[in-house]
């Protein structure tokens, strides 16, 4: 397979596709609800910790590998292995990477499908005038209706793959320099507004007082794990990306500003969120339903609060949209690399995701009662596994290749970086966060 001749337009766009794919649930939605059933501050200073010694090197080994490459993943990889002499089986890994965004894909679309409920439930009014308890109760009905699951899971991953089937458009670039802006004012607004609440200072001290004695190896996993998510590294969806990065740009400092504004987006998502819970006695350790019942509750106190809470859901929905593009992106790339049209498929992609999607989107009614693994439901284990260990796992490998497997003078002509700043990267990747990686991934899993 030949290298591509395409480009993001420029760099400025290459910059916010890989922000539209790393902000998105993983902020507003899972950041918050793992912060809360992981010991708060704990969680908090390990995942920050993660993102700046794994997330954000391993984000630039997996870029560069894609811009060194000009391919998809798998041919990428099997390009640059030839090309050092090593073995052609590293390709592997891009396949390992399709399957692992096959699976996150499959509830990511059944999750943000949950926004669109929410969408259209504020604008009908349903949502309005409720206690926390109503909220909550009405939270859990809508779960426990597998037509409604199944209805917005369709419509959402109907929204990706049209998308995708085409080529990521620049239609798509225009709508993701406006819309993702406006999220973060609105996320800002609410914060102004929970720093006015009673929640407010308890969120603080919940979310920064260091907690040493609330870590163990499940959080330090739970935590790693997250950092992967967040930033969207691991499963060579990025790889797919770098592929088309434009030739002048320097690697290091556009995902420098990416992780910076990702973890902006969560610190504010974390302390709006806690701050209502805090404030009206609700339970941090809610789980996944915490933003859902949080945010319904914080903004009917404020005036027009039911506007508001309909557009957060219009711009989450977009987030949530640019993220699910981005896991897409590599699955399609790769099937459209054996020779079937790009449109094919997306279709076919499509059909796997939602029928993968059908375990997670009714583990709340139908398929409640079974447990494939202990005490796990679908939900569950697909919600889990792929994040916390398939990502990191990928990682491993992708920081691997990149550092001992690859061709020195290749990687840094691809970082497009100071060569004093290119074995800055090398000596981090190589002596921190391998190491570190293969420590975290073996005591979490033997712990
Ligand atoms: N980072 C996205 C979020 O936080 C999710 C995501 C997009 C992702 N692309 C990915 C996760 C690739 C893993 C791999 O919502």
């Amino acid at each position: 397979m030949s290298e591509t001749t395409e480009r993001w337009s420029s760099k400025r766009a290459f910059i916010l596709a890989v922000t539209g794919a790393a902000v998105g649930l993983g902020n507003i939605w899972r950041f918050p609800y793992m912060t809360g059933e992981n010991g708060g501050s704990a969680f908090l200073m390990l995942y920050v910790l993660f993102v700046l010694l794994l997330g954000l090197p391993v984000m630039a080994a997996e870029i560069m590998i894609g811009r060194a490459g000009r391919r998809t993943p798998l041919a990428a990889l099997a390009y640059l292995a030839g090309k050092a002499g090593a073995s052609p089986h590293w390709r592997w890994l891009g396949l390992f990477g399709g399957i692992t965004v096959f699976f996150i894909l499959s509830f990511y679309s059944v999750v943000s499908g949950w926004s669109i409920e929410y969408l259209v439930g504020t604008f009908n009014g349903d949502l309005a005038d409720r206690t926390p308890a109503e909220i909550g109760a009405a939270f859990n009905d809508f779960l426990a209706d597998p037509y409604r699951m199944i209805f917005n899971h369709t419509l959402f991953l109907l929204m990706t793959m049209s998308v995708v089937a085409t080529g990521i458009s620049s239609g798509l670039e225009k709508l993701n320099n406006l819309l993702m802006p406006l999220l973060y004012v609105l996320l800002i607004i609410l914060v102004g507004y929970a720093a006015t609440t009673d929640g407010f200072g308890m969120a603080m001290r919940w979310l920064f007082t260091p907690n040493l004695a609330a870590i163990n190896a499940h959080v330090v996993l739970n935590a790693m794990g997250h950092a992967f998510f967040t930033l969207a590294v691991g499963a060579g969806a990025l790889m797919a990306y770098g592929a088309y990065m434009p030739e002048h740009q320097s690697l290091p400092r556009a995902v420098i500003a990416v992780a910076a504004l990702d973890i902006a987006v969560a610190l504010l998502s974390g302390i709006a969120i806690f701050s209502v819970v805090f404030a009206h006695g609700m339970d941090p350790t809610e789980g996944p339903g915490l933003m859902f019942v949080t945010l319904p509750v914080a903004f009917s106190d404020l005036p027009g609060g039911m506007i508001w809470l309909g557009i957060f859901f219009l711009l989450l929905l977009f987030a949530t949209w640019t993220s699910s593009i981005n896991l897409a992106e590599p699955m399609v790339a790769m099937l459209s690399g054996t020779g079937i049209k790009r449109s094919t498929a997306a279709l076919l992609v499509g059909i796997g995701v939602w029928s993968a999607g059908l375990l997670p989107a009714l583990s709340f009614s139908t398929l409640a009662t079974i447990h494939p693994v202990g005490n796990m439901n679908f939900f569950d284990l697909v919600t889990t596994i792929p994040t916390d260990i398939f990502l990191p796992l990928g990682g491993l490998l992708i920081a691997i290749f990149a550092t001992w497997i690859m061709d020195r003078d290749t990687a840094f002509g691809a970082l497009g970086a100071r060569e004093s700043h290119c074995m800055l990267w090398l000596n981090l990747v190589r002596f921190v966060s391998i190491p570190l990686l293969i420590i975290v991934l073996l005591s979490g899993l033997f712990a």
